[in-house]
């Protein structure tokens, strides 16, 4: 069989180095993982007046993540924390009350920085979150990545053999977490 991921990429941005983290991590995924980028752009702001009539941005956003077996977060970090983008989707997905779209889904995230920080700072803020949205956390092997353009091409191309090897091992480790969750917590 197959499992489809839906992933997140946390960043707005045109030039998102996490985006291309994003397809690096892709190329170097096992081959039974699936994936399908859930955007988050074009979400208004969440606000409970909404929780009646949800737009179909939101509506889209929350089937997405019904269709998907596990969603993996590919984020920058932003003063901290994550961005607020990031944020306002995973309020969205988390409602109406009773109708949180995360309850027990397999997850994991991963960061890229210009800085030595890696996102990890945000990566413990996104942890609390999900932590609340009663998601199934891959909480080991971590991943902070500090970005150089000398290793990532556009593409998602990695050139450097230990990066690599480090991406491919977190996804191999990544499919084993969504497996082992799904076998005690299905998802159709
Ligand atoms: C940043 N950046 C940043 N970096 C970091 O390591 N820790 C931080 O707290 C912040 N804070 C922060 C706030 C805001 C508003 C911006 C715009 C940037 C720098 C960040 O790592 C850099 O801009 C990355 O390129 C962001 O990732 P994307 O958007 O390129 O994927």
């Amino acid at each position: 069989r197959t499992y489809d991921v839906g992933y997140f990429v946390g960043s707005l941005s045109s030039t998102s180095i996490n985006r291309t983290l994003s397809k690096a991590l892709i190329r170097l995924a096992p081959d039974d993982l699936r994936f399908t980028e859930i955007p988050i752009g074009n979400l208004p702001l969440y606000s409970p007046d909404y929780d009646n009539a949800y737009p179909p941005e939101a509506t889209a956003l929350k089937e997405a993540i019904a269709q998907s077996n596990a969603v993996l977060f590919v984020t920058p970090e932003y003063n901290r924390s994550i961005p607020g983008a990031l944020k306002n989707a995973i309020d969205w997905a988390s409602r109406p009350w009773g109708q949180n779209s995360f309850d027990h889904i397999p997850t994991a995230m991963i960061g890229a920085s210009i800085g030595q920080v890696g996102t990890a700072v945000a990566q413990q803020s996104l942890r609390a979150v999900m932590a609340f949205c009663n998601a199934r956390q891959m909480t080991a092997p971590e991943a902070y990545i500090t970005f150089t353009p000398e290793v990532f091409g556009d593409d998602g191309e990695v050139e450097d053999d230990s990066t690599r090897e480090f991406l491919g091992d977190f996804m191999s480790e990544f499919r084993e977490h969504v497996v082992r969750v799904l076998t005690v917590l299905p998802r159709e």
